[in-house]
């Protein structure tokens, strides 16, 4: 069997709407390799679809019929860690792992390209797609189908404290509550600082996050659906955070951290969050994932190229 890493990811980043993304240090695991029926199974307590819904066997099986190869089944073993339904990144993950992995087992045909755009389109949208492919922060537009996708490099010392709640919130939900149009001021205000936040982390320009993270495109109406996020925010500033903002759709909330804070935040959030009536919320500190989605042949620690 090959197995398929693929990291978290956090969009939007505040202000830069179904285009900025980053990936993060935090990683599924998928086991796959073909077989004449599917049988799909979990390698820890999460559990998962294992029927033809199963998202990872969706991704395969499309880019399969996409090279004109038929499919007969798949044997997958899913090792979960990034929370579902969340907002980071769990079902393009799922995406992400289904297509790398089909596409090793045929042998590479289709290029990195083609991945991000066939990801892109299954999924909706890039921010999450783009980066949990290539790693590091991503800027993406889409036109008529086809995926713009710029890397950039990121501070790999930055760290990045993220808040998963107990409940979930799913991204359908999410975008529901957002209105259809925007005035100019608000858009000009947010295009303004998605741009800033590109150039902020790219050249690890830590005093513009605070702005960088700002946002009237989703943030005001999203944060309505995720109790407590007033009081965790304002902890996060008061504990040192650089910016923070809801991570994709939510309702996980990411404070960006500068590493010598990164111990002190981790010891006192919880704590003082716990005080103020903040409660049932988990906390990892993570980091930035320069890879992307890698393939392992079996026994191999090696990554091969995607
Ligand atoms: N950009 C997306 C959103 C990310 O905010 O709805 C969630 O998938």
């Amino acid at each position: 069997m090959i197995r398929i890493q693929v990291p978290a990811t956090s969009a939007n980043l505040g202000s830069g709407f179904d285009a900025l993304g980053l990936a993060l240090s935090l990683y599924n695991q998928v086991w796959m390799e073909e077989s004449d029926r599917l049988d799909i199974s979990s390698a820890d307590h999460v559990a998962v679809p294992t029927d033809a819904s199963n998202l990872i066997y969706v991704a395969a099986k499309q880019l399969y019929e996409m090279c004109g190869k038929p499919l007969s089944g798949l044997k997958i073993i899913q090792e979960n860690n990034i929370p579902m339904a969340s907002g980071m990144g769990s079902s393009s993950a799922c995406i992400v792992a289904g297509m790398v992995g089909a596409n090793h087992l045929l042998g590479s045909p289709l290029s990195p390209q083609e991945l991000i755009e066939m990801a892109a389109n299954l999924e909706g949208h890039p921010d999450n797609t783009s980066p949990a492919l290539s790693g590091g922060l991503t800027v993406s537009a889409m036109d008529e189908g086809k995926v713009y996708s710029v890397r950039l490099p990121v501070a790999d010392t930055l760290r990045f404290a993220v808040f998963v709640p107990s409940f979930e919130l799913k991204t359908e939900e999410a975008r529901s509550v957002l209105p259809h149009q925007y005035s100019r001021t608000d858009v000009v205000y947010n295009l303004s600082r998605s741009a800033l936040m590109a150039a902020a982390l790219s050249q690890g320009d830590l005093k513009s996050l605070r702005v960088a993270v700002q946002d009237r495109i989703h943030q005001p109406y999203r944060a309505k659906l995720i109790p407590g996020f007033d009081v965790l925010s304002a902890t996060s500033y008061e504990l040192g955070s650089l910016g923070t903002y809801i991570s994709g759709a939510g309702p996980t909330i990411v404070a960006i951290i500068a590493p010598q804070d990164a111990k002190a935040f981790e010891e006192q959030a919880l704590l003082l969050l716990k005080n103020r009536g903040v409660t049932g919320w988990g906390l990892k500190i993570l980091g930035t994932d320069p890879y992307g989605a890698r393939v392992f042949p079996e026994s191999s620690e090696h990554s091969l190229n995607l």
